[in-house]
Parts: C-alpha cells; structure tokens; sequence
C-alpha cells in the first residue's frame, strides 16, 4: 500500500458517503512544507456538496477518520494534514524494497502486450546525426520502461536506406570515387561523395540528370545498382554498430525503408478502392483538409512513393507482424506533421488502432543556442564524442581515485552514462547546448553525480561485508531518513508517470532527488555507528542503492560498483 492508500482508508468511514476511493485520492496532496505532514486532504469539494463551510468539514473529518497511522492529524483551514508513522511506513516500504530488489517498481500497464518502438532510425550513407543520438537514447530507455510495466518490447531501427541519395552516390562512386577508400572509412567517405557530388552539381546539372536516372536503375533492380547500394548499406551499418555497442543499444528489426519497396502497392490499392485517394496534378494524395493536416502525399507523379507511403506499409507490417497494443516512433518534432498525416490516412482507412500510434517527439540539440547544421560544418561524428565524453571521465577518475581497479571500464560506464544522462535529464521536448565538458562533470545534477553516489553507498555496505539485514524493527524516524524512504515509497508511480508521458526524464530527476536526499543522509548521520538503529540505517542504504542502480539501468546508464 502506498501512503496516499493509507490516506485513502483512513478517510472512507468519515467521507465514504460522499466520496469514492478515486475521488478521495485525486483530491490528496503532497503540502510544499513537508513541516505540515507528510499528505494532505482539502475539503472543498466536500464542501460543495456539503453546503458548509470548508474549515468546518475538515474539523468533522479529522474527527471521524481512522487516526491510527498518522503520528500526527492536524486540520490547517480547509486541509486535513496527516503525517505518517515513519518507522511503520519505513519498515513496509524497506522490507519491500528488500525483498523485491531489481523488480521493485515493476507494474502491470502494459498487461504483456507488444510495443513497438521505432527509434534511432539514421539514415544510410550519412553519419549518424546528433538527433538520432537523442532518438537512440530515448527510444532505449523507453524499451526499458516499457518491460519494467509489463509491456513486450520490439525494437526497431527503421533505416533511411532508399531514396534519391543512392542515385546520387553511385554517380559519385563511379565517377570519381576509390574503392580501397571507401573499405577504409565508409561513411566519412561516402559523405564525401555525396557533398562532393553537390558541389560538382552546381556547375554541372547533367549529374543530377545522372543521378535520378542511376536511382530509376536501382529501383528497376539493376545489379550493379543494387551491389553497390547493398555494400553502402553494409559498410554504414557497421559503422552504426560500433555507435550502438558503445551506447549498449540493441535492435530487434532492422527493417527500413527499402524493406517496404515491394509492400507499398496493397496499400495504394486500398487507398483506392476505399476512394480515399484524389489525383491531384498527377500525383495521389490524400487530403486532410478536414483533419487541419497538409494532404499526404502517396505516389508522385512519376509514380515514385513517398516517405508517408513507406510508413503507412511499415505501420500494417508491424500490425500483422507484432500485433501491437501501442506503435511508438521517437522522431524529432520536426516531423511531428508527418505522425499525424500517418494516423489521420490510417483513421480514414478505418484502422481503429491508428489510435495506438504514438509519436514521440523531442527538441533539438544546439551548439552555442543555434541548430547544428552539416552545411556549417558541424557534422559531429557519435562516436568521437562518446569516446571524448569516455576520455574525459578517465582523466577525472584518475584524479580522484588512481588506484581505482577496472579503470577503462569504469570510464567507460561514467562517460557513455554521462551523455545518455544529460540527455534524459530534462524534458525530451525542450532543446539543449552540448558541452562534454559540463557534462561529465561529477558535480551538478548529472549522470557522474548519481553514478557516484551509487558508488559511495555501496562502498559502505562493503564495510558491512555480508548483505544488509533487517535484523530488527526498522526504527528510523529522522528527517533524513524520512526523505529517502517516501522517495523510495514513491518509485512505482515514478515508473508509471514515465511510462503515462513516454518520459524518460522524470526517472532521470528522480534519480538525482534521490541521490541529493542520499548525500544529506550521508553528510548528516553516521551511518555504521555501533547503536540500536545501525540495523536499519544499513538496511535503508542497501534499498537506496537497489533502487538508484535500477533508475538508472532503466535509462540505459551503468552503475559501477566502485570510482
Ligand atoms: N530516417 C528518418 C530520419 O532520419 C527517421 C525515420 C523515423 N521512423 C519512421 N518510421 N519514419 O529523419
């Protein structure tokens, strides 16, 4: 039972009459000034009802509630405050905790059903942007919530692999391009081609000519075409993997774009035997005018599909493949337009499940406040900034703990942790400024931070040795000790809240609330000292730390043992 539950039967006898268990609980609190209780309840709804005044319903209720788990009731107008029993709820709550461990917290939203995730999703040929970085740690970390509330994840990278870019880059490739190079480096010579080939445009159109003509051949099936776009797609793979393997990421389908080449045309058809689609200068679309939406655009004139086209394919591919309850993409707000074509097309087919698809959008990260822009030279390659971000955490823990064992892999786990936690700590809509440097702090509200503090708990249970106990009553009703314990009461709707808002950030603030509630406790109690509640202190570290380490796997970050 959480606390607001204890409330809740608390006050049925004296407002059961009046309220539900939902409504009492709607109506509960938590006051600014923890001084006031631990929970409040305001009487104004009763008061409607009740045709009285509030401060004087509230002085009726508190008299006739069950006070019995409540050291204190205190009516402050219209508000019933109550504070707990610390040491009562503490030992339910730390037992609890104890005896779950890595599964405390863990909830039946998702009743076992499939959700599918489409994140990460970059695009062939061209490095892995800033924002897919952001989309590869948020979807990540959303597939983590989602088995934690009983949700059957598939993770799918929807790879931008076909389109005009290929024409253009085989023109490049067979013009001027040097295989031995291209084995060597893959991408970063392949973006070479393809700005070069921009460049050599400019002056020259007949490539451009060249080049939609070399995509029609590829379309076509063209053998050649289809080797080289076949070995493009391997080689920027690869490169992807190694992004992927640092960040600890796994994919479960890797079906994209093309993948979609030969399912396009049931869909069309449908479109228009449900006489959904209009042709409009040649080209079919369907339009949304009712709906507010730009028409989506599904076959140009020329017959080439589009990019709405492909999804409309790939979202009844994964209805017939997974049979999802939810179909989430975690893609940029720029193409926030685009999602709600995608389900307005999909309503219009009459799919009632277009209701489960769920566009999950976040902002921008910027330099110096700006966009990153390629043309301005800020293409800024993943894997050196996590392995800059990885350098930077070595240097830091060589300062503070030389003789650290396990060094590289500690490092490892701080600086990936760092740039994943940054990332989740605020709000996925808002935009960030990246700076490394601020980043891997180990001070602040930042990923090293919590890591630490995991790390300096844990170092103390092994100056206990054996695994902490609750050998005793749990006795502990401090302030600082109260503080961790409704924190850690407080997780399994954490877990829920993030899960309800696909965001990931609110697990990331709870971590570092936790953290700081922790390093009070610390800096203010001593916390192996040989007296009646050591017991119970140890036992409130140990569930600290199972609970902080399962946070922050949840956001895909490691937590070292020791740094
Ligand atoms: N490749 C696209 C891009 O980089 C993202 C794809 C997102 N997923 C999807 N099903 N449309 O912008």
């Amino acid at each position: 039972m959480n606390n607001e539950e204890i409330l809740v039967e608390a006050l049925r006898p004296a407002v059961g009459e009046y309220l539900d268990d939902a409504a009492i609980e709607r109506l509960i609190e938590v006051p600014n000034n923890p001084e006031h209780g631990d929970l409040a309840f305001p009487t104004f709804q009763l008061a409607k009802v009740l045709r009285k005044a509030p401060q004087m319903i509230a002085e009726e209720v508190a008299e006739a509630m069950d006070k019995r788990s409540f050291s204190e009731v205190k009516v402050i107008g219209p508000y019933i405050n109550v504070k707990l029993q610390r040491t009562k709820v503490g030992a339910h709550i730390i037992e609890q905790v104890l005896a779950e461990g890595a599964t405390y917290g863990s909830q039946n939203i998702g009743q076992g059903e499939v959700m599918t995730i489409d994140f990460s999703s970059p695009n062939i040929a061209k490095p892995m942007s800033m924002g897919h970085l952001r989309s590869t740690v948020i979807g990540h970390a959303i597939a983590n919530i989602a088995t934690k509330t009983n949700y059957q994840p598939v993770r799918i990278n929807h790879l931008g692999d076909w389109g005009t870019q290929f024409g253009k880059l085989i023109v490049a490739y067979k013009g001027w391009g040097d295989e031995a190079k291209v084995r060597a480096n893959p991408v970063q010579e392949l973006v070479k081609l393809y700005v070069e080939f921009h460049e050599k445009a400019e002056s020259d159109p007949s490539l451009d000519e060249a080049g939609r003509a070399a995509f029609k051949a590829l379309e076509d099936g063209d053998e050649e075409m289809l080797a080289l776009w076949g070995w493009f797609r391997e080689e920027s793979l690869k490169e992807f993997q190694k992004v992927y393997d640092i960040l600890g990421v796994t994919f479960d389908s890797y079906h994209g774009e093309a993948f979609f080449n030969d399912k396009m045309e049931p869909v069309i058809q449908e479109l228009e035997d449900k006489g959904i689609t209009e042709v409009n200068e040649g080209a079919t679309i369907v339009d949304l005018s009712a709906e507010d939406l730009p028409p989506a655009l599904i076959k140009k004139s020329d017959g080439a599909t589009l990019y709405v086209t492909r999804d409309l394919a790939a979202a009844f591919y994964r209805k017939n493949t997974y049979d999802f309850a939810k179909n989430v993409y975690v893609v940029g707000n720029e193409q926030r337009v685009h999602f709600q074509q995608l389900k307005a097309v999909l309503s219009k087919m009459g799919y009632a499940w277009s209701e489960d698809i769920v566009h999950v959008p976040f902002g921008l990260i910027t330099k110096d406040g700006r966009k990153l822009s390629t043309r301005k030279g800020d293409i800024v390659l993943l894997e050196d900034v996590l392995k800059e971000a990885i350098d930077l955490a070595y240097e830091q823990i060589e300062a503070k703990n030389p003789d650290l064992e396990m060094k590289d892999q500690v490092a490892h786990d701080v600086g990936v942790g760092a740039v994943i936690f940054h990332d989740l700590k605020t709000d996925r809509m808002n935009s960030f400024d990246f700076n490394l440097q601020e980043i891997v702090e180990f001070e602040g509200e930042t990923g090293p931070y919590v890591q630490y503090t995991y790390a300096r708990a844990k170092s103390i249970l092994r100056k206990v040795g054996s695994d902490a106990k609750l050998t005793q009553a749990f006795n502990l009703d401090d302030d600082y000790s109260w503080d961790i314990v409704k924190k850690l009461g407080a997780y399994p709707q954490i877990i829920a809240h993030s899960m309800e808002r696909y965001e990931p950030s609110v697990i990331a603030k709870y971590a570092v609330q936790l953290a700081q509630a922790f390093n009070k406790y610390y800096a203010n109690v001593r916390i192996l000292e040989e007296d009646d509640q050591r017991s119970a202190r140890i036992a409130l570290v140990q569930a600290m730390t199972i609970v902080l380490k399962d946070a922050l796997a949840l956001l895909g970050v490691n937590a070292p043992e020791e740094m």
